[in-house]
């Protein structure tokens, strides 16, 4: 089923058109990723899908609904965590909750429930600077998710980590997206990620940017973390630089 439609977005500065002409969508359970060199409008286009900026041309539906112009309706993570550093990991990821109308006891025992699957048992009562990066990156992350709707956009979200935490990380959103019902457009620089986490890949690119390519990986999942050593992935690979 379609979750989110975008057609025909055009979105302009100041007379410059930065994106032309974007159609995407995103199905239940999916997860999309939109690679693209730096520059080529893939946060302006989340700006037009989270509703923060109204396009020139083209609409936005969530559900069949025109949800163009319309912030609020989808949750979007920005690519720093933006973690409010006086408050509790708690409190920070029971935050759109409580936002909702949520009493706070009540979001705090919400957001309790699913700390360990994110990982972050215990981290409960700690504030932002006593986590590691990839730790806050979790928090942000299970922050974004109670506030969701079932749809997320994630502006790269893992590209300030080191490989090894980024590694780690990958093996825990591969893990994690089997048990949350959350259908996902992440931004990413990174071509490995990209082929490892995504259901389908759209490739934004040029002046003004437009979608030049859509590769879908068959990969079945849960993928093993190993993936990228295999023929397939370089196969993926190839196909992908060859269109950048
Ligand atoms: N609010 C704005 N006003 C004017 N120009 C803007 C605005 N936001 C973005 N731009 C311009 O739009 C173009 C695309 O920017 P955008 O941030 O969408 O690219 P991006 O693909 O996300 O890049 P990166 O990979 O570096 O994050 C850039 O040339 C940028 O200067
Ligand atoms: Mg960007």
């Amino acid at each position: 089923m379609c979750l989110l439609k975008a057609e025909h977005i055009t979105k302009k500065y100041s007379g410059r058109t930065i994106i032309k002409d974007i159609n995407i969508e995103l199905n239940q359970g999916e997860l999309v990723s939109l690679l693209g060199v730096s520059g080529s409008g893939k946060t302006t286009l989340f700006h037009v899908l989270s509703g923060l900026t109204t396009p020139e041309e083209g609409k936005v539906f969530l559900n069949g609904e025109d949800i163009t112009s319309k912030p609020g309706q989808i949750s979007y993570m920005l690519q720093k965590d933006l973690l409010f550093p006086h408050k509790k990991i708690i409190d920070n990821a029971a935050l759109p909750l409580v936002l909702h109308g949520m009493k706070k006891k009540e979001a705090r025992e919400k957001a309790q429930t699913y700390f360990k699957d994110f990982g972050l048992e215990g981290t409960e009562y700690q504030y932002p600077s006593q986590l590691s990066g990839g730790m806050r990156q979790r928090a942000a992350l299970l922050r974004t998710y109670l506030s969701s709707n079932g749809v997320a956009l994630l502006d790269e979200p893992f590209s300030a980590l080191d490989t090894i935490t980024k590694t780690a990380i990958h093996k825990w959103y591969l893990e994690v997206m089997q048990h949350i019902d959350l259908s996902t457009i992440f931004i990413t620089h990174d071509i490995d990620e990209a082929i490892l986490l995504s259901d389908r890949i759209y490739i934004l690119n040029g002046k003004p940017g437009e979608i030049r390519d859509e590769i879908v990986i068959k990969e079945k999942k849960p993928r093993a973390e190993d993936f990228y050593l295999t023929d397939q992935f370089l196969a993926y690979k190839r196909k992908i630089i060859a269109k950048l």
